[in-house]
């Protein structure tokens, strides 16, 4: 009744996993008259490796055996098979087989099978494959206008995060341009994005955010209007917002990227994101721990800090960017000699892009006076100078740190005498 029986010289030159079958068809068989089930079902099985080992390298014949076992024994099966198996024994009344040692050879066996997603029925399959999400980023096309890139080493990297999805941070000291990086050139040069800003601190509140009521009625949230618009919302010094407001952000730039996510307002009203909804924030530190420096920065929670991972720059000082938006060498040499003197000497302070613009509206300002001093008018040292500019700042620090700072930048020489007037602006002053 057994085919294996065929097999059974060249079964000793097998590997054990086939011996041990062979070995549990004889047990099984023995002494039976009846059909036997799970021995058939065995025999045929082994009958069939043995025959493909004939044909095909061991390995995949294995494999192709393998994969037809686990198929054929679904738990149904294995069930009905037990169950007809008793219903042999208790009919071969008076025979010294032992139901428990039988149980324990097939469950031997069954113990090797491993089912496989193949193996499933096609209704278990529909079942499984309905839970499966499904989840498409949106890769929206970078409307980038024709303009000259600017001279800032990330620049493309940062409107490829925006462009990708990802929620960008810029870190940098005061002045270095982060604000104008995110709202201008990014937002609106690069990517042609219209965009709406929060300009972060202690006191901003959920309203502002995922609006609330206010005198006027109800106030639609920032982070709303720029979700279901498309805008690029900038979070403008981020570290300074209370930790607790700042989780209000944690749901909806966890779903940047994810192609029709919802978020809610303050009503608990549902909106779908526009596709070009992004993120920038700027911030003076990175706001993992409190600063001594810049006090008002707040340490932020994790969670929030996890949803700009891998999209943080730092933007420093640039001294090619500072000459190219001065237009004025003069100037902007003073001012970095200063930086450096400051830098130096260990004061807490900066010497940003900011005052360095501010200094040359001045210095044009006092120029074009000069110019015109003939035709009447205000004298040019009566008004705003490069020189009263330059001392409103140092004014700002201890009369020691004024003086050691003059004499690093030769303030006399060049402020005293107003030696400056003579230099070309195009060169610089040292
Ligand atoms: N690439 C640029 N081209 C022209 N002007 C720029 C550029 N970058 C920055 N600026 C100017 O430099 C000044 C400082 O820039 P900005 O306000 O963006 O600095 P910030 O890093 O945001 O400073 P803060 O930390 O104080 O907010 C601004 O007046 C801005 O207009
Ligand atoms: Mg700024």
């Amino acid at each position: 009744m057994y085919k294996v029986v065929e097999y059974r010289d060249v079964i000793t030159s097998k590997d054990a996993d086939t011996q041990k079958r062979y070995s549990m068809i004889e047990k099984l068989s023995r002494d039976f008259t009846i059909e036997n089930k799970i021995a058939l079902e065995m025999d045929r099985l082994l009958v069939e490796q043995l025959q493909l080992e004939h044909d095909l390298p061991a390995s995949s014949a294995t494999k192709s055996i393998a994969e037809k076992k686990t198929a054929k024994k679904s738990a149904k099966d294995v069930d009905e098979i037990f169950q007809e198996l008793f219903d042999a024994l208790k009919k071969h009344q008076g025979h010294p087989i032992n139901e428990e040692a039988v149980r324990e050879l097939v469950q031997t066996e069954l113990d090797d099978i491993r089912l496989g997603f193949q193996n499933l029925n096609d209704e278990v399959k529909k079942v499984l494959s309905s839970q499966q999400q499904i989840i498409r980023y949106e890769l929206p096309a970078a409307v980038t206008t024709s303009f000259r890139r600017p001279t800032i080493p990330t620049f493309q990297q940062i409107v490829d995060d925006v462009v990708l999805g990802n929620n960008v941070m810029l870190v940098g000291g005061a002045g270095t341009g982060k604000t104008y990086l995110a709202e201008h050139l990014i937002s609106k040069i690069a990517l042609g994005r219209q965009h709406i800003t929060i300009n972060c601190s202690q006191w901003t509140s959920p309203t502002e955010i995922i609006g609330g009521q206010t005198m006027d009625g109800y106030v639609e949230g920032k982070l709303i209007e720029a979700w279901t618009n498309g805008y690029v919302l900038i979070l403008d010094e981020l570290p300074k917002i209370d930790p607790n407001t700042a989780g209000l952000f944690n749901d909806a730039l966890a779903k940047t990227k994810i192609h029709n996510a919802v978020i809610f307002n303050a009503r608990k009203e549902s909106f779908t994101k526009h596709e070009h909804f992004a993120c920038i924030a700027t911030g003076n530190i990175y706001p993992d721990k409190e600063s001594v420096i810049y006090g008002a920065n707040n340490k932020q929670d994790l969670s929030l800090l996890d949803r700009f991972a891998g999209s943080v720059y730092f933007i420093e000082k640039n001294p090619t960017i500072e000459r190219e938006i001065l237009q004025n060498d003069l100037v902007w040499s003073i001012s970095d000699r200063m930086r450096t003197a400051i830098e130096e000497l260990k004061y807490e302070a900066q010497v940003s892009l900011r005052f360095m613009q501010n200094a040359r509206d001045s210095y044009n300002l006092e120029m074009q006076r000069l110019k015109t001093k003939a035709k009447g008018g205000v004298e040019a040292s009566d008004g705003k100078t490069f020189k009263s500019t330059l001392d409103s700042y140092i004014s700002t620090f201890t009369e020691i740190q004024q003086s050691n700072i003059k004499g690093k930048i030769r303030y006399t020489d060049l402020f005293s005498n107003y030696e400056y007037r003579e230099f070309d602006k195009d060169k610089n002053a040292y």
